[in-house]
């Protein structure tokens, strides 16, 4: 047998006007753990895609090998059979099934022409064991949180006699305790036998754990680097996927005064009438014309909840003291339009139900959101709708063929630049901004921030929530610290250190 457990020669998939994989040369050693990086769009998603049989021999050209072996997998079940299981950029799982139907589904255990619940749930526990999950198998996936979600994924894999185990940006949504839980699983399982192929724009982990690191750009292999022979820094990495040296992580911005106050809180106190339990406790915050203010916290702090209940309320929170106030004025804001009217605007994290109309193109998803700007007497001014489209595509560098694209065929990333495209087109007053940059590369992130600059620039204020500390350090003018539903501190970001916010956010 040869070292490589796989080896992809030559591989070629094209779409509709666009050359997704262009040449890619991609070979894993036998019980490694292989990590692929590059930008939104740069094909690792695709990539995978072909070997796992999603997309079927025949709709591309090259060749895979795996143990040596040449595969033409028509469907997943075919490089499932072999041992290959890859788990999706979004989760698969279903929420209303329980923990074991979940990790048997598709493949159930029978006996006889029925299924053996028995020995499911008995395997589903085994399973959970290896995965380090404590949980119930037969409670439904819904209730666990997504760390513990993507636990399941990795038993499901295991369930099948997993060989290799591709994970397409696994910690994107977890928080850092879950995501050094899930690196220490993947560790164990190496220890195993297991070789692993991890997709991740968090290069702070890539180099944590990677054996070898391929880059690819523009679909094509550009590198791919020993991480055991020596150390791999970070910025090397960067210059591979984005084909330059970038020294600066963060653009400057020019400095200028804020103006007066754009929107406060006083008082804030928010209850969650479903679990009849009060979520934000008298909160005090505001934010001046053309300034950014960061909120940082851990995960479960209340960030979202507080957002949420800023705008519009779609959750159903209670606000049971305190006020909003919009240029000075008390508003009260019953639903995300009455919001919207105030010359509010919220970008969630969740990028699948935010919005995004996948069955349309790129144009329509950015204009959509302020029509009214291009009313031309009774029709709309088409050109000018074409140019501000294919404005936002260039300045945030959109990857697709042209603003014609539909959404639903973009990269992960790339969809959620149209998202914030789309809002940063609505002009809002306030624009908040929740985990902006989450799955989103490094030159991509760079020109979010760049467009930001500009925005606030103009007099726009912007409240950014983030759980990553060094985004929030590097583009706030000031920030509050929250802590179990209250805000614990407010720091002046000149003053601020990771070190002193992390002790505020673990304060109460
Ligand atoms: N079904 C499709 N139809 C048309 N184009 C597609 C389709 N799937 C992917 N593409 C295009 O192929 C290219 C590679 O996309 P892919 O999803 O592999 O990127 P990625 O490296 O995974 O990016 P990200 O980091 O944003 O997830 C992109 O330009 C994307 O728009
Ligand atoms: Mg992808």
């Amino acid at each position: 047998m040869t070292d490589y457990i796989l080896e992809m020669q030559g591989i070629v998939k094209e779409f509709p006007g666009v050359k997704a994989l262009n040449d890619v040369n991609f070979k894993v050693k036998r019980g490694e753990i292989h990590c692929l990086v590059g930008e939104n769009g740069a094909g690792k998603s695709t990539l995978m895609k072909v070997l796992s049989g999603v997309y079927p021999y025949g709709s591309y050209t090259g060749d895979i090998r795996y143990n040596g072996e040449v595969q033409k997998f028509r469907k997943i079940s075919d490089s499932e059979g072999k041992g290959i299981v890859i788990i999706y950029q979004e989760l698969a799982l279903i929420p209303e099934l329980s923990i074991y139907e979940n990790i048997f589904f598709g493949h159930e255990i029978m006996k006889g022409k029925s299924i053996d619940w028995n020995e499911t749930i008995t395997q589903a526990r085994n399973m959970l064991g290896k995965v380090g999950l404590k949980a119930d198998p037969s409670q439904p996936v819904k209730t666990l949180g997504v760390g513990n979600q993507q636990l399941v994924e990795i038993a499901k894999a295991l369930s099948k006699d997993v060989k290799l185990l591709i994970l397409d940006e696994p910690t994107a949504s977890l928080n850092e305790d879950d995501s050094q839980n899930l690196l220490q699983l993947l560790r164990e399982l190496k220890a195993q036998g297991v070789t692993c192929i991890m997709i991740s724009h968090k290069l702070r982990e890539i180099t944590a754990i990677a054996d070898t690191i391929t880059v690819l750009r523009d679909g094509a292999t550009i590198t791919t680097m020993d991480a055991t022979s020596r150390t791999i820094e970070e910025a090397e990495i960067i210059k591979y996927m984005v084909g330059r040296e970038m020294d600066n992580i963060y653009p400057k911005r020019k400095k200028h005064a804020f103006g007066d106050i754009a929107l406060e809180l006083k008082n804030w106190t928010v209850v969650d009438p479903v679990k009849n339990r009060e979520i934000l406790h008298h909160i005090d915050l505001h934010v001046r014309k053309g300034e950014i203010v960061g909120i940082q916290g851990l995960m479960g702090a209340g960030r979202t909840e507080l957002a949420m209940s800023m705008f519009g309320n779609p959750t159903g929170y209670r606000i049971s003291t305190g006020k909003l106030f919009m240029d000075g004025r008390g508003v009260t804001l019953k639903h995300p339009k009455d919001a919207i009217r105030h010359g509010l605007a919220y970008v969630s994290e969740d990028r699948k139900g935010n919005g995004l109309f996948l069955g349309q193109d790129i144009r329509y998803n950015i204009t959509i959101s302020n029509l009214e700007e291009l009313v031309d007497g009774l029709s709309i001014n088409e050109n000018e709708e074409i140019a501000i489209a294919n404005d936002y595509k260039e300045s945030i560098n959109i990857k697709a063929p042209s603003i014609e694209q539909k959404v639903g065929n973009l990269s992960g990333g790339n969809q959620q630049k149209v998202q914030l495209a789309k809002w940063m087109f609505a002009k809002p007053n306030v624009l908040i901004l929740d985990e902006p940059t989450r799955g989103i590369d490094v030159g991509a992130k760079y020109e979010i921030y760049s467009l930001m600059n500009r925005l606030v620039e103009q007099g726009m204020s912007i409240i950014m929530i983030s759980s990553e500390l060094p985004e929030v350090l590097g583009m706030s003018d000031r920030l509050y610290v929250m802590s179990e539903g209250t805000i614990a501190g407010e720091l002046l970001t000149e003053d601020a250190t990771e070190e002193k916010v992390m002790a505020m956010a673990v304060s109460s």
